[in-house]
């Protein structure tokens, strides 16, 4: 049984706590402005100005709040040109072995607190996708839900230019953080590919680059002294 309890973080967004593994989602500073400053300023963003249109692998999909961002930071960077030949497209797999509950999903705050009511259907989508396939959230953002692990992942045929690892910690989830994790993330993600997680300690940044990855340590968000930053060598 996965028990999840939604709560509200310092900067009023959501997150929620799981019980069994004793773990909030997301920083207790502020869940939004964690995301947005790893995952959206130090990958996205980063990724999208090297390469127009890109593959997104998440691991722990959780609450979907990296989605939605993601969405609307592509729409607010598409929304700059008129012409859709020079619109930049984003396909986003996301990994779930415990999907949230639809009444648990739908009472997260972030569509309010993001000012974006307009983007509730697609996160309650987000939330019901079908277990391995593609839906089409909006003409140019894709999306699937995998709910499995990730050590039972084996879509090969697409090579990902952008992770987002967002496991549980090492403390509570050791087996996301391993050599055969990040030599499997490596193996299904493109030369110069981006990986960003809010972790930073020495012996994932090791673990890493034993799995051939180039690491920097970025400053972290508020709360937190540093993240990481890993680019997959070729
Ligand atoms: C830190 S939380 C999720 C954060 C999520 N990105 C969000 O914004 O809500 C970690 C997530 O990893 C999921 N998870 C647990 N074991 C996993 C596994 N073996 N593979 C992929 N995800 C896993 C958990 O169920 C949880 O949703």
């Amino acid at each position: 049984m996965n028990t999840v309890k939604i709560f509200k973080t310092e900067d009023g967004s959501h997150t929620l706590f799981n019980e069994k593994k004793n773990e909030y989602y997301h920083s207790i500073h502020g869940a939004v402005q964690e995301s947005k400053h790893v995952f959206i300023n130090a990958g996205l963003e980063f990724k999208l100005s090297q390469k127009e249109s890109i593959n997104i692998l998440e691991i722990g999909l959780g609450t979907g709040l990296n989605v939605i961002l993601t969405l609307m930071h592509l729409n607010s960077a598409n929304a700059i040109t008129d012409d859709s030949i020079l619109k930049s497209k984003i396909k986003y797999h996301a990994i779930e072995p415990f999907p949230l509950a639809h009444e648990t999903a739908i009472e997260l705050n972030y569509c309010e607190f993001l000012d974006v009511p307009h983007l509730k259907d697609i996160f309650s989508q987000i939330h019901c996708a079908p277990d391995g396939y593609e839906i089409s959230l909006t003409e140019t953002f894709d999306f699937a839900r995998y709910l499995i692990p990730f050590q039972d992942y084996n879509n090969m045929e697409t090579k990902y230019d952008l992770v987002y690892f967002d496991a549980f910690s090492p403390e509570v989830e050791p087996g996301l953080w391993t050599e055969a994790i990040f030599s499997k993330l490596a193996s299904i993600m493109e030369p110069e590919g981006v990986l960003v997680t809010y972790c930073s300690k020495g012996i994932v940044r090791r673990t890493m680059q034993m799995c051939n990855f180039n690491t920097e340590r970025l400053k972290g968000p508020p709360g937190k002294h540093e993240m990481l930053r890993a680019i997959a060598m070729p």
